[in-house]
C-alpha cells in the first residue's frame, strides 16, 4: 500500500488531552471522516493517527496534517474535511 495522500495526526498527549478534549476530538474526527471519506480511509489514501505530543502544546488539542505540516489548535471538523478534500482532489 502506498503512503496516504493526506494524514491527520491528532495529539492525545498529556496537555492536549488533559481534560479529555484530545480524545474527544479524535473520536469526532474519526466519525466525521468515516462518513465523508469511507473509500479513501479503506484504501489508505487518507489516514488518521495519534501522537503523544506534537511539541505545539496549547490549552486545546492540536492536529497536524501531512504532507503540508500545517498545525492547528482545536480545528473544526469542517476545516479538516476541507483540507482532506483539497489534498485528495490535487492528486
Ligand atoms: S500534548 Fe499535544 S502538542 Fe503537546
Amino acid at each position: 500500500m502506498s503512503p496516504p495522500l493526506f494524514r491527520l495526526l491528532v495529539c492525545v498527549g498529556p496537555r492536549c488531552d488533559a481534560t479529555g478534549k484530545g480524545r474527544a476530538l479524535l473520536a469526532s474526527v474519526e466519525a466525521c471522516f468515516a462518513q465523508r471519506f469511507p473509500d479513501e480511509l479503506a484504501s489508505g489514501r487518507l489516514a488518521i493517527a495519534t501522537r503523544d505530543c506534537l511539541r505545539l502544546c496549547t490549552r486545546d488539542p492540536v492536529v497536524r496534517v501531512e504532507p503540508s505540516g500545517e498545525a492547528f489548535s482545536n480545528p473544526t471538523l469542517d476545516d479538516l474535511a476541507r483540507l482532506a478534500q483539497a489534498a485528495l482532489e490535487d492528486q
